[in-house]
């Protein structure tokens, strides 16, 4: 057995804005005694989904026992298709019935999708009221949970409303990420090499030697990946905070990934980061076609993949088969996009990403044609 690791705090530096991050074992049991001090009015609202409630939401409400303080708990059904406008316009009813002000705080327990909506709902509540992250997945405590980037999905694509609004706290028990289904976990992972393959080769090889470790849930791995992820993206995000640079970099994957998700109708069939560990293959591949990346850095990232199971293109059958013309509007759309340029996350190999704001659109197009085409 591992010995417990002590707890790690990150701060993201941000001027009276700044925050901690606290990753560690069972920090849940003890929620109440982190949240505390950044609470400021009576009320807390607790939204998390079904799935994450059934398995901990008891222990983190023990954790108030004798809190002076009235508990909300709103529970959504797990899945991508509520980060949604019905939900959000739910979610928001619920707290404006409850009498929520702008004082209280709404509490993100759960993954990607519960923060997310969580966070945009907090950003809007009365013009923004009080939030904290409490990340269980592997995605969330990586990526999603640090940063403050809120959002829903529209018919147009993932991610397209929302707004930047930072979390006051993010609590990260690691301990709850052994009750994650491994293709949670394997989706999670995406978000974790991706930090690798930006700009951090020596993590790569890491993750060559360790990566298993974080599927068996391995409290030591854990506690080494989530916290060198979490300082990465701290230093990013305080480096850019609203993604006029090199925080884009952190969406190595995300655009061919956001189409895969698009194409496949946020149905829970493709999880965000199932596309993302496809999408950062593609972004490899196509970064090969134009002279600017090794093919064995390449095929460096496409044996990593095979060799723990991760998502490729391969794997997904309903995407190779959908019209390239669509997969290419998706990534029109993305977020990153200035005018009609396409601006994509390209490599020069393993830890030596680099954004691309005017990607020849025509060399993408054919590439995505036959990379579809290659796997149909
Ligand atoms: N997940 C990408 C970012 O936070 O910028």
């Amino acid at each position: 057995m591992d010995a417990k690791p002590q707890m790690k705090t990150i701060n993201v530096d941000l001027g009276d804005r700044s925050y901690p991050i606290h990753i560690g074992q069972g920090l849940l049991a003890s929620a109440y005694q982190y949240l505390k001090p950044h609470l400021t009015g009576k009320r807390i609202a607790i939204i998390t989904d079904e799935n994450v409630a059934a398995l901990h939401l008891d222990v983190l409400l023990a954790s108030f026992e004798g809190a002076d303080l009235i508990i909300e708990t709103i529970i959504i059904p797990a899945g991508e298709g509520e980060k949604s406008f019905a939900r959000l316009q739910d979610v928001l009813g619920q707290l404006l019935d409850a009498n929520f002000s702008r004082s209280d705080t709404i509490v993100a327990f759960g993954g990607g999708v519960v923060g997310d909506l969580s966070g945009f709902v907090a950003s809007i509540l009365k013009r923004g009221c009080g939030f904290i992250q409490i990340p269980t997945t592997l995605l969330a405590q990586v990526d999603s949970s640090v940063g403050g980037k809120t959002a829903i999905n529209t018919l147009a694509g993932k991610n397209l409303v929302g707004a930047f609004y930072q979390p006051q706290l993010v609590l990260a028990d690691t301990d709850v990420l052994g009750t994650l289904p491994l293709r949670q976990l394997k989706a999670g992972y995406a978000e974790v090499l991706k930090y690798s393959l930006i700009d951090s080769p020596d993590f790569f090889d890491w993750l060559e030697e360790n990566a298993a470790k974080l599927f068996a849930c391995d409290a030591s791995a854990l506690a080494y990946a989530v916290a060198k992820c979490c300082q990465a993206k701290a230093d990013i995000v305080k480096a850019d905070e609203r993604e006029h640079g090199c925080r884009a970099l952190l969406n190595l994957g995300h655009s061919f990934g956001h189409a895969i998700e698009g194409l496949a109708g946020f149905d829970g069939s493709v999880l965000h980061g199932e596309a993302v560990n496809a999408g950062m293959l593609m972004a490899f591949e196509y970064s090969e076609s134009q002279g600017l990346c090794k093919g064995q850095d390449v095929e460096r990232l496409r044996a990593h993949l095979q060799k723990l199971g991760l998502t490729t293109l391969a794997d997904l059958p309903k995407i190779v088969r959908a019209d390239p013309e669509a997969f290419f509007a998706y990534m029109m759309r993305d977020k990153k996009n200035k005018d009609d340029d396409l601006t994509l996350i390209l490599t020069r190999g393993i830890g030596a990403s680099f954004i691309e704001s005017h990607a020849e659109k025509t060399s993408v197009q054919t590439y995505v044609k036959l990379a579809c085409e290659r796997r149909a």
